[in-house]
């Protein structure tokens, strides 16, 4: 069995990030969501309220998710997988994923990074951009799930 880990703060989960998602269980026979917390970022939503929404969204695929705290490749490790998944959108995500890649390499060879493209349409979107809308009272259709979509109202109202 084919195992992934896909790492991501997921503050929430948005349409691109299930786009990668279904195009890694292409690869892959079961990803690992690993929800994880950046010391450098502050979240809107619990962790237990990002679960939540990921499980929703992922209801029927073949995903687990999980928490995490410390270095991805041990998580991995424990997890039984033999890669990390990545969403690439741009250029500009580049260099810092380049970067983890190598870093990760070099603490497990045994773990490979696969980096997936976005759909096009996904190209712009991140999680922060859909905070910003959400805050300011424009709609997200077509860009988060529908549950996504009303927390995010819920939470600026
Ligand atoms: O992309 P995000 O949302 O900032 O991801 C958050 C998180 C915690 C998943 C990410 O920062 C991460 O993968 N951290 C792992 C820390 C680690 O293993 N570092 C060493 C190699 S780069």
């Amino acid at each position: 069995m084919k195992i992934a880990v896909m790492p991501g703060s997921f503050d929430p989960i948005t349409n691109g990030h299930l786009d990668v998602l279904e195009r890694a269980l292409k690869i892959f026979d079961r990803i690992v969501i690993a929800l994880g917390e950046n010391p450098k970022k502050e979240y809107l939503f619990s962790v237990e309220e990002r679960k939540r929404m990921i499980r929703e969204a992922t209801k029927g695929m073949p995903i687990e998710v999980d928490h995490f705290s410390g270095l991805l490749t041990e998580f991995a490790k424990k997890k039984g997988a033999g890669a990390i998944v990545k969403g690439l959108r741009a250029v500009s995500d580049f260099e810092y994923e380049f970067q983890a890649a190598l870093m990760n390499r070099k603490l497990n060879p045994d773990i490979e990074t696969v980096f997936v493209m976005t759909r096009g349409m996904y190209c712009f979107l991140s999680s922060s951009i859909a905070k910003e809308v959400a805050s300011l009272g424009g709609k997200l259709n077509g860009l988060v799930p529908k549950h996504v979509e009303k927390a995010l109202r819920n939470k600026y109202r």
